[in-house]
């Protein structure tokens, strides 16, 4: 898969949708150069993601497991409907179901995830949305953030391409610190997704090298 004449990214989302705005407000400031946010994908029709799309006039699709009869045809379906739209760089924002292996192999290297916590800590099964936050808070531990990177076949364990830190005051709640957290995402995802774009990122084995 490559990417000279720039990136073509889909975003894969299930909800409210905050960074696939950030995403398409940085592509449209020049923050992530020379990039197309060419389609947003959904496994819930009814989503903040697919709405904003939408409203940008940037291709969104429902697309779910649950319209196909195989596990087959569904990952063919993604595969052809990413290939239509010329999507050589895939961007995880709060995608609430695990890619299918064949289309995380046909990405290798080209798919990327935001979490929100500090990975590897607070990562894994389970551990999305307020439950990070809740558990973060419930530790007691003095600093969170949030983490970029790569997505392999297992739930949050692909190299950390960039990571920024959050400090949990005594006053934080899992709110307000989701909040904080959230902001942080907004700049952090689009800062990860322009060293791609610039060609930055490398990748040996488990181990990422940035260029700068
Ligand atoms: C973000 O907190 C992200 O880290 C996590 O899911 C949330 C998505 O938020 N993976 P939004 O839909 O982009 O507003």
């Amino acid at each position: 898969m490559s990417a000279s004449g720039g990136l073509k990214i889909a975003v894969f989302a299930s909800g409210r949708g905050s960074n696939v705005r950030a995403l398409a407000d940085a592509i449209q400031a020049g923050i992530i150069s020379n990039s197309t946010l060419s389609l947003v994908v959904s496994n819930n029709s009814i989503c903040g993601a697919l709405e904003f799309a939408r409203q940008r006039n940037i291709p969104a699709l429902h697309i779910s497991r649950s319209q196909f009869r195989t596990d087959g045809e569904f990952t063919a379906s993604l595969l052809i409907t990413l290939g239509n739209f010329g999507v050589n760089f895939i961007a995880l924002a709060g995608y609430m179901k695990k890619l299918p292996v064949e289309l995380v192999k046909a990405f290798k290297n080209r798919i990327v995830n935001i979490h929100p916590a500090l990975l590897p800590e607070f990562g894994g099964k389970g551990m999305y949305g307020m439950n990070v936050h809740n558990a973060v808070i419930e530790r007691g531990v003095k600093v969170s953030g949030a983490t970029v990177h790569l997505v392999d076949e297992e739930y949050d364990t692909g190299p950390i391409v960039l990571q920024e830190r959050v400090e949990v005051l005594p006053s934080d709640t899992p709110e307000s610190l989701a909040e904080k957290v959230l902001h942080v995402e907004h700049r952090l995802y689009p800062k990860a997704i322009s060293l791609f774009a610039m060609g930055k990122v490398h990748v040996r084995g488990k181990e990422i090298i940035i260029y700068e």
